[in-house]
């Protein structure tokens, strides 16, 4: 496998291009520092020339049908799903994340395609019993206009199509801005995108490392009408002031602080099973992956001997090896931030049962921190690392009110045999998603996404695509 088949330009209204001032930046792979590419560096005019691109062409594209829009998105999933060994490919070169994680987001991320093409024809409006016999009222739904995306590097593929799938199939044109340091799958994927045949203007991708300023234009610019991002909740907040000077609409899907709670009444192996995938996914660094894990005193010292030992299993090395499980971090701020949280809760008390210390580059060994208390960093930061930490908790009480205690709002698990615990428990937790007895909870067909500062809209699901379109209201008057 190489890359000798990635275009390296951005693909702007149909075409591959450069920056206007001729720059570009290197990408790198995390897991041996190599540059790997270099991409077109675009500033604010080259994304304001993209979504002028897309402004252009919306008004064509939101008049073909439903069917004809959901028969280009057909095509372009086809070719994802035929493309997807080279797509895992450049996403593991450029994201550290492991093959196998990086086949199974190939097929995660195209899957939205699908679903959303298939949802296309189904963006039904309503006919309402009228207040007066000489009216008949009707509720349709359009597309809201122009989309800007502007996804994160945790997930290079999937992070896109979850937020262009529903764009696309409700008439909206796309402009995307994806991470500096993985635009590479994005580019593959703009090529695909090509080859589906979407008309020139209505797909965009532009490349940029100067993340503030192409930022400000995507929420600045009143033809964007749009805007969904993922990422972190400080960078979510700056991005909602600057699309208040447009009143422009905005899904955030932002940072995470999953509590997995462990009861004493829970099968254990299962729970060792469920939190092992929950916090090793892509090294500990998705949103949605478990942050704190919270145990009853019972089991607490049987959990912590058997969860040590899956993770003393886990495989760590070379990212192309379809049996390893870990990779590297993305880049040093992630590794700072790793032994940070692990010192501070190690100067607080914690004890490391495996694990704690930095490999070589990039990586870092897959960790376990038992005695974990609420005085430290890692109870209320998001660690986005391999980093385990265990509290203990005496009551089913205890527990919410830990889990509940932060200010985020994104994905809670728990595990307890008892059916009125689940219940009371799933309902008492302050979360947009929460896993029972499971691990693993995203999928195209339910709805992802947070409360309180983890943001707001939801992605997927027969939800996602009213995120995409407006709603209006006709009154018919005078009808005999
Ligand atoms: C994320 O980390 O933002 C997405 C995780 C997922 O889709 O499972």
């Amino acid at each position: 496998m190489n890359l000798d088949k990635l275009k390296t330009h951005a693909y702007v209204n149909g075409q591959w291009t450069s920056a206007a001032s001729g720059k570009t930046f290197q990408v790198f792979n995390p897991a041996t520092s190599e540059v790997i590419a270099s991409v077109p560096d675009m500033d604010r005019e080259d994304v304001r020339k993209a979504i002028d691109a897309a402004d252009a062409a919306w008004h064509h594209y939101r008049d073909l049908t439903a069917k004809e829009r959901a028969a280009i998105m057909r095509r372009w999933f086809n070719l994802m799903i035929e493309h997807k060994e080279q797509l895992a490919y450049i996403m593991t070169i450029e994201s550290g994340k492991v093959m196998s994680e990086s086949q199974g987001e190939v097929v995660y991320g195209a899957s939205f395609i699908e679903w959303f093409a298939e949802e296309a024809k189904r963006t039904y409006g309503d006919v309402i019993p009228p207040h007066a016999n000489d009216k008949r009222l009707v509720v349709i739904k359009q597309s809201i206009g122009v989309v800007a995306a502007i996804t994160p590097w945790n997930f290079p593929l999937a992070m896109i199509t979850r937020k262009v799938g529903p764009a696309l199939a409700a008439g909206c044109p796309v402009v995307i801005k994806p991470p500096s340091e993985t635009p590479l799958t994005a580019l593959y994927i703009s090529q695909l995108a090509e080859e589906a045949g979407f008309p020139a203007g209505v797909y965009n991708t532009i490349t940029s490392s100067q993340s503030s300023e192409t930022g400000k234009e995507l929420c600045e610019n009143p033809k964007v009408r749009k805007l969904s991002f993922t990422g972190s909740t400080s960078v979510g907040k700056i991005l909602m002031s600057q699309c208040s000077s447009t009143l422009k609409k905005l899904s955030l899907e932002l940072g995470g602080n999953a509590p997995f709670i462990v009861f004493d009444d829970a099968d254990l192996d299962e729970a060792v099973k469920g939190a092992l995938v929950s916090k090793y996914r892509h090294n500990g660094q998705t949103c949605v992956c478990v942050n704190r894990l919270l145990v009853q005193d019972k089991v607490y010292d049987e959990f912590v001997e058997k969860f040590t030992s899956a993770v003393q299993a886990l495989k760590t090395g070379n990212v192309l090896a379809t049996d390893v499980q870990v990779g590297p971090l993305i880049n040093e701020k992630g590794l700072k931030k790793v032994q940070e949280h692990i010192d501070d809760a190690v100067a607080k008390g914690a004890h490391i049962t495996t694990g704690g210390k930095k490999l070589e580059g990039l990586f870092f060994q897959p960790t376990v921190l038992s005695n974990a208390t609420t005085e430290m960093i890692i109870a209320h930061e998001e660690v986005f690392g391999p980093v385990a930490p265990i509290f203990r908790f005496h009551t089913e009480q205890d527990a919410i009110q830990m889990a509940n205690n932060t200010e985020y709002g994104l994905a809670a698990y728990f595990y307890s045999k008892d059916v009125s615990r689940c219940w009371r428990v799933a309902e008492a937790l302050e979360y947009g998603m929460v896993g029972i007895n499971e691990g693993l909870i995203s999928t195209e067909v339910a709805p992802f996404g947070g409360i309180k500062e983890s943001g707001f809209g939801r992605e997927g699901s027969k939800y996602g695509m009213d995120y995409f379109m407006e709603m209006k209201y006709m009154c018919f008057g005078g009808i005999r």
